[in-house]
């Protein structure tokens, strides 16, 4: 960690409709380190998937700067790795073709690297299912090896787990942690759950609606592997719910915006 990978500034951005317009980003501002595990929490419609699709360069018609490495957001690309809630697996394609996307399993280095990714998903021996074949739980792991397939820089995640049982879910952040470790992909993960974002990230973004900005970025000074019963995860997870429920108070007075 140290370096900085993903620079956002001052970014706005507004859909504008027939009945009026929605300020969906207010003047967000946020760095994120190399090799940070970031995660994104706020009511829903304040602006969490707006944020990450600018990221990964699925929407345009924003104002600010936002550089990956330096470099301006172009489009998408393989440098950025996008997971959503449902897992969008190919349903006529086995597991280890879903991984491979469109790069060729007869080539010896695509098989090697399609290899890895199922190790480190802990799917051996299920190469060749199919999606229908799979748990929930195993479907996202598929999705993941597959955003990891080209090494991107950033692997964007909007809910990943928010579809899944409570048990299923709680395995799948101790499995993105070894991912995480193993590899040392830099994250950003959108979630609703406050239990989840304390337990994941280095840095919680707590975000508030209308007009979509940051309310508070609350670091998790706790040590990997998290337990969720002890004190001071406790504590910092009031601390996060503190402000979360200050945003609940400002929705109900300033439910206008601007
Ligand atoms: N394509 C669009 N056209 C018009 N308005 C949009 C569009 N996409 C999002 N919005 C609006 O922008 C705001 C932010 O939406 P966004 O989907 O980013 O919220 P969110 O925080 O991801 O919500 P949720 O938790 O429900 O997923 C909302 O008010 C939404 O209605
Ligand atoms: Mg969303």
């Amino acid at each position: 960690m140290g370096k900085e990978l993903l620079s956002i500034v001052n970014l706005n951005k507004r859909f504008e409709s027939a009945g009026g317009h929605v300020q969906a980003l207010y003047n967000v501002d946020l760095d994120v380190q190399e090799g940070e595990f970031i995660t994104v929490i706020g009511p829903s419609g304040c602006g969490k998937s707006t944020l990450l699709r600018i990221v990964a360069g699925l929407d345009r018609g924003f104002t600010g700067s936002v550089t990956l490495g330096g470099e301006e957001i172009g489009g998408p690309g393989i440098d950025k790795g996008f997971i959503f809630q449902e897992h969008r697996l190919f349903p006529w394609l086995t597991v280890e073709k879903n991984i491979a996307s469109d790069l060729p399993l007869g080539n010896k280095e695509v098989r090697r690297k399609v290899d890895e990714l199922i190790d480190l998903v802990k799917l051996n021996g299920f190469e060749k299912s199919y999606p229908r074949e799979l748990s929930g739980g195993m479907a996202q792991r598929v999705a993941i090896a597959r955003a990891l397939l080209r090494n991107p820089k950033i692997l964007l995640l909007d809910e990943p787990f928010g579809a899944l049982d409570a048990f299923t879910r709680a395995h799948m952040q101790t499995v993105l942690l070894d991912i995480w470790r193993a590899n040392k992909t830099t994250m950003i993960f959108v979630t609703h759950d406050i239990d989840e974002a304390v337990f994941l990230g280095n840095r919680v973004v707590i975000l508030e609606p209308r007009p979509g900005k940051i309310r508070k970025i609350v670091p998790i000074d706790l040590p990997y592997p998290r337990k969720k019963t002890t004190t001071s995860f406790q504590e910092l997870r009031l601390k996060v719910l503190n402000y979360f429920e200050k945003v609940d108070d400002l929705e109900l007075t300033d439910g206008a915006g601007i």
